[in-house]
């Protein structure tokens, strides 16, 4: 019967079992005595298993002998317990057939050394097929799955909310425009500016850059909603933080204030974190050895205990206090930097915190007024190593301050939005977790653009 690595390797299957496996080879290593050693993954789990081949089979010395890394084969054979060290079984091998040879094996780009992330990135459809891009793979897969879990457990609705937008939700103005028109050549208005009424929704068409706005629908019908999709934004940043492709949760709860937001955003992110310590022991092993040494020990902190809250004037004040010196100013009223979100978590917390009530100039135009007219209901949760993970808000839901906001932050529009505070207003709350940004502080990785399979940023959209 055909089994997968990790079903062998984990002890499921008895020794003395007929099996077969299917996947690629790592490595190819010839003994003295007249057989080989196959090292075989198949993407289920971090160690390839070995097979043993000997040199009675057929085609031992026409194909076995010629085998490369990166080819695919099927072996058959029977399961014995290992007699090297670190693996418990490997597999007697009766037959080996090659489904997939290597043309050139000097050319295969992911033969077995070490590379650097920059270059696996040049041969991004190859490097899933590397430990570290495996590991990646299962981890991020672990976890989309524990999101999606953690909120039907908790009676959420899932909403797929459009990638197609009209609106900016962020007001940033880093939208990717859709358009079926003839850019060469656009219809023109008398004033010489593009006809958009020619296009394909008569008017100007975005990629989202955020569900928010719809999942705020959502909400104030269904009172739990979530989204989970693609989100794109065309911020020229060329960091290690950001994509202009990425991944958002962004869940919406109505009957809710910020304190309850906050209060959702770490119960999520330490299931989060409680789902991939169960389930990814192998994994996170990986990460802990050879990535970051501290990914155990951090997760296992983060997991079990209370996260830190600061007010954004107090931060300030830390801030400015920290005698460091910061290559962007500290001030109250500017928003604040990777560098001072780092050295928030990372030197004054030492472990996330969770930063509140920011400068409403600084913040979207939806997000609740304070009182003190000057500042907006809004968190931020910060990460040591990533700095913002999450962003959120208590949403305003009083339709003459919404109003009064939308007008001076040059917002237009948005009726559809406006009548969600005329027909039946609750207070509401939700937030958004950058899952790229969750996945690269779970497992150390340091750049943004090896935490999704194929990343998209400014001058790469290969693949
Ligand atoms: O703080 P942001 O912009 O918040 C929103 O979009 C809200 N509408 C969310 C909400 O309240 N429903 O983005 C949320 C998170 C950030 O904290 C960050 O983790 C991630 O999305 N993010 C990015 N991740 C990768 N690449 C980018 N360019 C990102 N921009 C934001
Ligand atoms: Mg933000």
């Amino acid at each position: 019967t055909v089994s997968s690595v990790k079903t062998l390797l984990a002890g499921d299957v008895s020794p003395g079992a007929e099996v077969e496996v299917r996947g690629w080879l790592r490595s190819r290593r010839d003994s003295k005595g007249g057989f080989s050693f196959l090292a075989i993954h198949d993407g289920s789990c971090h160690p390839a298993i070995q097979a043993v081949v000997p040199g009675e089979i057929d085609n031992y010395q026409s194909e076995v002998l010629h085998l490369t890394a990166g080819c695919s084969v099927i072996v058959r054979g029977e399961l014995v317990a290992s007699q090297g060290k670190g693996q418990s079984v490997e597999i007697q091998a009766r037959e080996v057939e090659v489904i997939g040879w290597v043309d050139d094996p000097e050319s295969y780009p992911v033969a077995k050394k070490r590379h650097t992330f920059e270059y696996l990135r040049s041969v991004a459809h190859l490097r899933p097929r590397t430990n570290t891009f495996g590991a990646i793979t299962r981890v991020r897969t672990v976890l989309a799955n524990a999101v999606h879990r953690y909120f039907f457990e908790r009676g959420f609705q899932w909403i797929n909310t459009p990638l197609i937008t009209a609106s900016d939700c962020e007001g940033a103005g880093e939208l990717f425009r859709v358009s079926t028109l003839d850019m060469v050549n656009p219809p023109r208005q008398d004033d010489g500016r593009i006809d958009f009424n020619e296009d394909f929704f008569g008017r100007e068409a975005f990629l989202t850059v955020s569900g928010q706005l719809n999942a705020e629908a959502y909400c104030l019908a269904m009172s739990k909603v979530y989204t989970f999709g693609p989100t794109f934004r065309a911020e020229n940043s060329n960091t290690s933080r950001h994509l202009a492709e990425f991944w958002m949760v962004e869940p919406e709860i109505a009957f809710a204030n910020l304190d309850d937001d906050a209060a959702l955003a770490e119960d999520f992110l330490r299931y989060l974190l409680n789902a991939v310590l169960e389930q990814c022991q192998e994994d996170l092993g990986f990460f802990n050895q050879f990535i970051d040494k501290t990914v155990l020990e951090r997760l296992e902190k983060v997991a079990g205990s209370d996260f830190a809250r600061l007010d954004y004037s107090d931060a300030v004040r830390v801030l400015e206090k920290s005698g460091k010196s910061f290559e962007y100013p500290v001030q109250w009223g500017a928003d604040l930097q990777s560098e001072h979100e780092r050295y928030l978590c990372e030197e004054y917390v030492g472990g996330p915190v969770i930063v509140t009530h920011y400068p409403k100039e600084i913040k979207a135009f939806y997000m609740r007024l304070n009182d003190d007219d000057r500042t907006v209901a809004a968190m931020d949760v910060l990460a040591p190593g990533i700095g913002e993970i999450i962003g959120g808000s208590q949403r305003e839901e009083r339709l003459d301050v919404l109003d009064r906001r939308m007008a001076e932050q040059g917002v237009h529009g948005l009726d559809w939005y406006r009548d969600l505070r005329r027909y039946g207003t609750v207070p509401h709350a939700g937030f958004g977790l950058g899952f790229e940004r969750l996945l690269n502080y779970i497992t150390g990785m340091e750049n943004i653009r090896d935490a999704i399979p194929f990343p998209r940023v400014p001058r790469h959209a290969e693949f």
